[in-house]
């Protein structure tokens, strides 16, 4: 019989569970299709005693991640634990140093320590695997890495975070509390241990710096990303924005321009009928415009059990075909320090004032936006409720930093009654 690929896990929360249900489910199917069987042989997580959900009397069991990442009966260690440090980056060291190789689904860990990760990988000659760790279920790396090789890169975008669209989205169609998605939202397994991580931006943030680094030849930047979260989007900015025509996104948009890399993941609103205006709950979507292939658009859950174990599995899968490619695609040393791009495109913008009633206000805002030459596209002002005015404006095209200084003046005033709201308006 030929040679099993031995797999250890590193972690049975939500992915690691799915994982071993995969193995346990599609034994015979992941054979036939890798011409090899793949077997589980050790496990590790922090509470042996956990109900799982799932059998594992017939796996060895550490303790230490670590010690599993050193054992003889294992190929390929799969990291799901999460975090950038600690145990996480210990054990996929210790794999990675020993030979072994290395799936994981933790960007945290690869926005941090891609590049000395990945070097570490081909010293060693192991495989250093991620594609879990970038938009749940869509295959993204491997389109990047494989599919679109032979293309220069113009712009990657898109929907990262199926916890942030789920919460804009629900919040949309039922009218429910914040809170309470995002409770619901940890309670099916989207959301990352600390849920500030993905409200914050910071989670869809570490995966654009990882496709960055794969689309444009250079080292990953997670610094380098200006984020802005969701936590300041309020029911009333959606539903306002709907009534606009538009719908509001985390979005990310990486692109190459004459004096740098340019990353940013914010909160942006996209026309209601566009594809990305209609991805709903934990949906994610990446767009990819590359020289020769025009765009192309990827779709699919972007978080939850299921969708992130399929991705790691695929992973292990090529693994077991004996595919071993560098984990940005190309080799980590030749992968440039890209300098930042200081201009972003100037864009137009959505603004919420909420402002005292009374005369002369509105004049006021208005004088202040022409005095930084802020042209208004189209104005509404209604709900006024407890002497309280809110104001929406959409700007025709603007610089980010001209509209932050006009905004900063506006909330100086005695009757702007809270900060000013600034949402993009992104064309897709
Ligand atoms: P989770 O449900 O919180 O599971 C984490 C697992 O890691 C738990 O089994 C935990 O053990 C174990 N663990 C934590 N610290 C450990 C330590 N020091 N030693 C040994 N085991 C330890 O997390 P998850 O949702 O599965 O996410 C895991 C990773 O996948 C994260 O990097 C996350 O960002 C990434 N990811 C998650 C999703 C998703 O939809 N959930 C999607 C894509 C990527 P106990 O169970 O004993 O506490
Ligand atoms: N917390 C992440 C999300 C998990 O909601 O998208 C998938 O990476």
């Amino acid at each position: 019989m030929t040679e099993p690929l031995k797999l250890a896990i590193a972690g049975l929360g939500t992915v690691g569970a799915g994982i071993v249900k995969i193995v346990q489910t599609h034994g015979d199917l992941l054979e036939a299709r890798a011409g090899r069987p793949i077997a589980i042989t050790a496990i590790s997580a922090r509470s042996r005693s956990k109900d799982r959900g799932v059998d594992l009397s017939g796996y060895a069991w550490e303790d230490d991640p670590v010690a599993l990442a050193r054992r003889d009966d294992v190929d390929v260690v799969i990291e799901v634990m999460g975090g950038e440090d600690g145990p996480a980056k210990a054990c996929v060291e210790t794999a990675l140093g020993n030979g072994k190789h290395v799936v994981t689904a933790n960007k945290a860990l690869l926005a941090m320590h891609g590049q000395e990760l990945a070097e570490l990988a081909e010293a060693n000659k192991a495989a250093l695997r991620y594609e879990a760790a970038v938009a749940g279920g869509i295959p993204i790396v491997k389109a990047l890495t494989e599919g679109l090789a032979a293309n220069g890169i113009e712009r990657v975008m898109g929907v990262m975070n199926g916890t942030c669209n789920y919460i804009l989205t629900v919040m949309e169609d039922t009218g429910a509390d914040y809170a309470d998605v995002l409770k619901d939202a940890q309670e099916l397994g989207y959301a990352e241990a600390d849920p500030a991580t993905d409200v914050g931006g910071f989670d869809a943030a570490h995966k654009l710096s990882l496709l960055a680094a794969t689309a444009f030849g250079t080292r990953v930047d997670f610094a380098g990303v200006k984020i802005e979260g969701i936590e300041r989007i309020s029911l009333t900015d959606i539903e306002d924005a709907a009534d606009m025509g538009y719908r509001i996104k985390l979005l990310g948009v990486a692109r190459m321009n004459e004096d740098g890399l340019e990353q940013r993941m914010q909160p942006c609103l996209v026309p209601a009928d566009s594809p990305l205006g209609q991805l709903e709950g934990v949906s994610n979507m990446v767009v990819v415009e590359g020289d020769f292939v025009g765009q192309t658009v990827y779709q699919g859950p972007g978080a939850g059990e299921g969708p992130t174990a399929s991705a790691v599995m695929g992973d292990v899968m090529d693994i077991a075909r004996g595919l071993v490619i560098p984990a940005f695609g190309a080799p980590a040393k030749s992968l440039v320090q890209a300098p930042r791009s200081t201009k972003g495109a100037d864009a137009e913008y959505y603004l919420r004032f909420s402002l005292a009633d009374q005369a002369g206000v509105l004049a006021r805002v208005a004088t202040i936006l022409g005095e930084h030459g802020i042209s208004i596209n189209r104005m509404r002002q209604y709900g006024h409720a407890d002497k309280m005015a809110p104001v929406l404006i959409v700007t025709h095209k603007v610089a980010r930093t001209r509209l932050d200084g006009a905004l900063a003046e506006i909330a100086g005033e005695d009757v702007s009654l809270a900060a000013p709201v600034a949402i993009r308006i992104e064309t897709v």
